[in-house]
């Protein structure tokens, strides 16, 4: 049999997938915990399902409806319930069938893009060029299509994100547009629906778009941990085997999730989690150790993403810590000891500036409100006071996410001077010592 170099056999990928095969079987429908699937029921929203409902069934004889905001915190079933409407709108016996454009202006996040996809959407082809036409061009194209093709009905326009449209340029801009779109139509009328989860940004919005957007809002409170059991209870039942959840699971996951402000999308995203650790081991039982261990990935899984979105200085902060401690773990970091390896590491990658030890220490400030280090500040007598820097998270964390950062990956095993034995730095200068 071939070995690797461990003189470990190699992993046996046909007798993974038998084992698989012939394993427990934990899921009944894994899809049913994707955050594009649109549950039968919504649990704790019936006052904001009753509140659109009435605001969009006139819809259903061709009568224009408000234009209207749904406010709340991440994971409080925003999205979800604006889905859930216009699936139980269009699913209505009526003559007149309303039209729906979902835009999330996260992901189609230009005022231009904005117009192209509505346009584009409507047509059912791609018209409109991702670049280059003047706006106006395309709003007079866009007018003379829901004229034709939406013709008596409205077509709602849903904004997700809308935050995201309001900062950017000229953002305010086509959002004004879009609310005078009625006053050009001469057969069809259009709705918008505005979804934010940041409860300032309509202090960035013009007071024109306020006035057409209404002054009333849905909001959409955070959950508590009975609620959040619920919903958990409700999707566990098309996702799940029938028995195979501990009855100590759903109650964790909801308790977890409720100290998170609430996050439906997090309760979710820890019991898919837990599910899949027990599948991994081959568990018959989905238990709370599996949660447990399922809050402390996703935990990994959101600072490695923190830090992989940072700056590349900050990163070599991160990193100048990662390499005093993994040659001298018991060495005792302080500010200035970063403010060296920085200095050296950051002479290794092309065109990264040196940086202040004013700037140092921000980024030490930074970095120790985000939770990633502690410093504590010592005092040192006559020499004054400096900062004990240490990690707050694990070594093998760090090292993960900095090797996978292309910039530092090739540094890793960079050892800093000071504790190379052989070398010695004088005025900013490395010199190989002689004896
Ligand atoms: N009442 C509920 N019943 C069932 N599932 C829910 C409920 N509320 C939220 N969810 C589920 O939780 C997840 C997050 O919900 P949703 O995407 O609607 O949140 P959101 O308020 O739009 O958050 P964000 O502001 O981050 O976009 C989705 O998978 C959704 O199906
Ligand atoms: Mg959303």
């Amino acid at each position: 049999m071939l070995k690797n170099h461990n003189n470990n056999p190699q992993f046996n990928i046909d007798k993974f997938y038998k084992n698989y095969l012939s394993g427990p079987r934990i899921f009944k429908n894994r899809d049913a915990l994707e955050s594009s699937y649109i549950p039968r029921e919504l649990p704790h929203r019936d006052t904001q399902i009753k509140n659109i409902a009435e605001k969009t069934a006139c819809a259903l004889l061709g009568d224009t409806p408000p234009s209207f905001l749904c406010y709340g915190m991440t994971g409080t079933g925003k999205t979800a319930t604006i889905r859930y409407v216009s699936q139980k709108l269009a699913q209505q016996n009526s003559k007149i069938k309303p039209w729906w454009i979902y835009i999330n202006c996260n992901v189609v996040s230009t005022p231009y893009r904005i117009l192209a996809h509505i346009y584009n959407t409507i047509s059912r082809k791609e018209k409109i060029p991702p670049t280059g036409l003047p706006k106006d061009i395309i709003f007079k194209k866009l007018l003379g299509l829901l004229d034709s093709r939406v013709g008596n009905s409205i077509c709602f326009l849903v904004l997700d994100e809308i935050d995201i449209l309001v900062d950017k340029k000229g953002g305010n801009e086509i959002l004004y547009d879009l609310t005078r779109l009625n006053e050009n139509l001469d057969n069809s009328k259009t709705s918008i629906i505005g979804i934010s989860n940041k409860l300032k940004f309509r202090e960035n919005l013009d007071p024109r778009i306020i006035s057409s957007l209404g002054e009333e809002h849905i909001v959409f409170p955070s959950y508590d941990a009975s609620e959040l059991r619920d919903i958990l209870i409700e999707r566990a039942k098309i996702t799940f085997q029938d028995g195979v959840l501990k009855e100590e699971v759903i109650p964790l996951c909801a308790a977890l999730a409720a100290k998170e402000n609430g996050d439906a999308r997090k309760a979710l995203q820890l019991l898919r989690k837990a599910g899949e650790l027990a599948e991994r081991d081959q568990n018959k039982i989905v238990t709370a150790k599996h949660v447990e261990k399922a809050q402390g990935d996703l935990e990994n899984d959101h600072i490695m993403e923190y830090i992989k979105g940072m700056p590349l200085q900050a990163q070599l902060i991160i990193a100048s810590i990662y390499l005093i401690s993994r040659f001298s773990p018991d060495y005792v970091i302080i500010s200035g000891d970063i403010y060296d390896v920085h200095s050296e590491i950051r002479g290794l990658i092309p065109g990264v500036r040196q940086l202040t030890k004013r700037r140092i220490s921000d980024y030490i400030n930074e970095l120790s409100l985000a939770g990633i280090i502690s410093a504590e500040v010592k005092s040192m007598g006559h020499y004054g006071r400096t900062k004990i820097i240490k990690f707050d998270i694990g070594m093998e964390l760090i090292e993960n996410v900095l090797s996978k950062i292309d910039k530092i990956h090739g540094i890793m095993n960079y050892k800093p001077v000071f504790l190379q034995t052989d070398k010695v730095k004088l005025k900013n200068n490395i010199f190989k010592k002689l004896i």
